[in-house]
């Protein structure tokens, strides 16, 4: 499939082109070109003559100020059909609007060679993105649908670039819990068939194990025999642990996300590895027994092993880190959780660049995501563990009610029950990804099902409604998009067909900016601001039975196939009728 660069990229090599022209010989620079907000200006500005005049006032007599040099600078602009207009704005901003037929032109490949040509080119091929990663025995809260959702809409991304992604739900199936917790099933001879039986379990083993010194000893104790696999302890384990998986499969089922479990236990072999390979290179330090690291930075060291050898959380990620790095070959690592977690992925980062295992600077390279809370409409914590809002009943809850909804819109008498279905997960479950998704994930947000299901604001549901707005006119045309595409061309006049056409062909350098700064709400507000300038194109430019109704019909159909790949880059699955 042939790649084009972004439009931005294009921008930046013409004017790299004029910039070497214009004052190559003094000083060569890389062009800021940035989107401008308002069109008054043009559609991009090219910020660059201020600096370069600041570095070469000493150096020539040729240019008195900023604004002559980017004066010459455009003089020096290569030929392009790509511009229609340029100027020099204030102190020397350059101003330059893309010509309607480039426009036309990108969205016409779009047309014929699908919306894949508008990928980005990315410097990986292989990447690894770490999320949702639930621990054994609790069943999947609403701080797992953060990470789960941002992890996929990522992983989804980088997919879309053509870089192959490990899905990898690093589940924690191997830490001190499991003693208490096989102890106190083993004691009370209780069955554990569900998720939820062994929750309760997990609570109670907890209070016992805060309270009761002898059951905090034997249960240390059982960490060790399960650790050397003794056989009672490891069956047990075992199906514990097949009970959460089969809970949280269901879930993940659900949201459609698919991952791939390498858990905290297959890492344990390697452990020795990893640790071998840090003491190589000097950085383990005695203390108290324990051994550590200590690192730049930080008061407190990063403990490898503890004081009686075991191992920690810390030792597990190490020897991940390790095995993803020199065994997967994975080039960029991606870890997705709370921000509470940030120290934890920053030193054993720092120690892994210390061993060796990654570089200060570029690839492979690790890096961690972290999200915010989830906030209850009471604007309190939404906590999982102890009883608090279970995944699974929050999107029961978002099924019934855009079920509800849809119901009050009348598509019973008009919809299959399956059909109504269908619609109501894929329009509730859509809504709970969006509502987070569309946040800065760095923040907490709060939970409001009467603000996500609303079907005005920047909602799942309002893009829903604004792409089965697209399907609906593209199918009551009775036109078949591919003859129109084989018979006429795509023109741009009207201005609300020009800044539709704008924001469409902007879509690769919007991935790429979500990609860099791992934020999907970038995308989320691309795929807003696009609805908007939709039906703004719709209501002031007739499609059907107008003059222009096939190349506007074409341009609706450029917008559903963007709106479509925008909208399953974010996890969601868009329907064509509403
Ligand atoms: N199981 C951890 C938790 O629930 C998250 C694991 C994240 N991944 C990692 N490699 N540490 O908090």
């Amino acid at each position: 499939m042939a790649r084009y660069p972004s439009v931005r990229n294009e921008i930046s090599q013409i004017f790299q082109a004029a910039f070497r022209s214009t004052v190559g010989e003094w000083v060569s620079v890389e062009p800021i070109v940035i989107a401008c907000n308002n069109p008054k200006f043009g559609d991009y500005q090219i910020n660059n003559a201020m600096g370069i005049w600041s570095r070469i006032k000493g150096m020539q007599s040729t240019y008195g100020n900023p604004v002559s040099v980017a004066q010459d600078v455009l003089r020096n602009i290569p030929r392009t059909s790509m511009l229609e207009k340029t100027s020099v704005a204030g102190a020397g901003y350059i101003n330059v609007t893309l010509s309607a037929r480039f426009i036309a032109e990108k969205l016409t490949t779009v047309l014929h060679q699908g919306v894949d040509a508008l990928a980005p080119e990315l410097p990986v091929k292989h990447a690894l993105v770490d999320f949702s990663s639930p621990n054994i025995a609790k069943e999947l809260h609403v701080g797992h649908l953060r990470s789960t959702v941002i992890g996929d809409s990522v992983a989804k991304m980088l997919e879309f670039c053509n870089v192959s992604v490990m899905r990898r739900n690093h589940v924690g199936d191997w830490g001190t819990q499991f003693g208490m917790l096989l102890e106190h099933i083993f004691e009370t001879g209780a069955e554990v068939e569900a998720i939820g039986d062994l929750q309760k379990m997990y609570v109670e083993a907890s209070e016992r194990f805060k309270s009761d010194e002898q059951f905090k000893a034997k249960a240390q104790q059982g960490v060790v025999k399960l650790q050397r696999s003794e056989a009672e302890y490891h069956a047990k384990w075992k199906s514990l642990c097949d009970v959460s998986r089969r809970a949280y499969e269901r879930t993940y089922g659900r949201l459609n996300v698919s991952l791939e479990e390498k858990a905290e236990s297959f890492y344990h072999p390697y452990i020795p590895y990893a640790i071998k390979s840090l003491e190589e290179k000097g950085l383990l330090q005695e203390s108290d027994g324990a051994r550590v690291i200590f690192l730049k930075g930080y008061d407190i060291p990063l403990i490898v092993t503890k004081t009686d050898g075991a191992y920690t959380y810390a030792s597990t990620d190490l020897a991940a880190l390790w095995y993803r790095v020199h065994v997967e070959k994975a080039e960029w690592i991606i870890y997705v959780t709370d921000v509470g977690q940030k120290q934890h992925f920053d030193m054993f980062f720092q120690a892994a660049k210390l061993a060796g295992w990654l570089p200060e600077h570029g690839f492979p390279k690790a890096q961690h995501i972290g999200f915010g809370m989830v906030l209850g409409e009471d604007g309190k914590r939404i906590r999982g563990r102890k009883g608090g809002v279970l995944l699974a009943n929050l999107l029961d809850d978002a099924k019934s009610r855009s079920h509800k909804e849809l119901i009050e819109r009348g598509r019973k008498g008009e919809w299959s029950g399956e059909d109504l279905e269908a619609a109501a997960e894929a329009l509730g479950y859509g809504a709970v990804k969006y509502a987070d998704l569309k946040n800065n994930r760095e923040t907490t947000y709060r939970f409001d099902f009467e603000q996500m299901l609303d079907i005005k604001g920047n909602t799942a549901v309002y893009l829903f409604y604004a792409y089965a707005r697209v399907c609906s006119i593209i199918r009551k045309s009775g036109r078949s998009i591919d003859e129109i595409k084989q018979t006429c061309e795509l023109v741009v006049e009207h201005p609300h067909e020009r800044s539709l056409g704008l924001h469409l062909v902007q879509f690769t350098e919007t991935v790429e900016d979500s990609i860099s700064r791992l934020l999907p709400s970038t995308l989320c507000d691309y795929l807003y601001t696009l609805s908007e300038l939709f039906t703004q194109f719709y209501t002031s430019c007739k499609v059907n039975g107008s003059l222009q109704e096939a190349s506007r019909l074409l341009l609706c159909e450029a917008t559903r196939l963007i709106m479509k790949q925008g909208l399953e880059l974010l996890g969601l699955t868009p329907l064509e009728r509403l």
